[in-house]
């Protein structure tokens, strides 16, 4: 089988979903995949949608093509690449029905926090990325990042909070089963993307510190 792996030479152009996708399916996105096991496992039960896992640690980008081997599908897959370029330069306007964003990590000390995902950035490109009842869907243990992710919703008008989905065992990422056996709460919430008429359907340059760029390079590894 083909590697489910997407090689991406340019990561500030528009990804050419069809050469990968059926891009009329509906398409379900996971930040920060990891080893994959949420996104593959949810691949497989539902073949009708295509699957695209953003993770930037190499070893773990391998654990995800190998679930995507051994399960034998063809809906799945992965970039390795940051997240914030992915949702801002790649991918297609407004058509994803779910991202999930699960424990993402929270860097909790104060002169970390410009490395978390979630701020204005992030929001602008979500919102032209989720197709108009589409959800973002997070969880964290991290009850000070929790805050900070309803902080940065609240005043959003292109978001309402909604229920988040019902996460059985079965569907917990590896992260999550780690915290829950070590009896760590979890705090999960939802938004749906709102239409909303006369908001920019186009961001401007993305302009972030060095160290945050894409790190090409690290590609390059096999
Ligand atoms: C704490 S782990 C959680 C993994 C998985 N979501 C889970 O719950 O098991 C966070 C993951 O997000 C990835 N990650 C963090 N920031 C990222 C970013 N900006 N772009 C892509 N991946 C990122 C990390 O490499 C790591 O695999």
């Amino acid at each position: 089988m083909d590697s489910c792996r997407i090689r991406v030479a340019d990561p500030c152009k528009p990804l050419e979903c069809a050469a990968v996708y059926d891009p009329e399916r509906p398409l379900e996105v996971e930040v920060g995949c990891g080893k994959g096991s949420f996104l593959t496992s949810r691949a497989a039960m539902h073949p009708e949608c295509e699957f695209l896992g953003i993770e930037r640690m190499l070893e773990r980008v391998r654990s995800f093509e190998r679930k995507v081997a051994r399960l034998g599908i063809s809906n799945a897959h992965v970039l390795k690449l940051e997240a914030l370029y992915t949702f801002h330069y790649m991918l297609p306007l407004h058509h994803a029905r779910r991202v999930y964003v699960f424990f993402p990590d929270p860097w909790p000390k104060r002169r970390q926090q410009h490395h978390r995902l979630f701020g204005e950035k992030f929001l602008d490109a979500l919102w032209l990325r989720l197709e108009t009842g589409g959800r973002l869907e997070f969880a964290t243990d991290h009850e000070d990042y929790f805050h900070a992710v309803e902080k940065c919703f609240a005043p959003d008008k292109r978001f309402r909070r909604v229920d988040p989905m019902p996460r059985p065992p079965e569907v917990w990422t590896e992260f999550e089963r780690m915290f829950r056996a070590q009896g760590l709460p979890v705090y999960s919430a939802a938004w749906e993307a709102l239409d909303v008429p006369g908001a920019p359907t186009e961001l401007p340059p993305l302009t972030v510190p060095p160290e945050l760029e894409p790190r090409q390079e690290r590609d390059e590894e096999e």
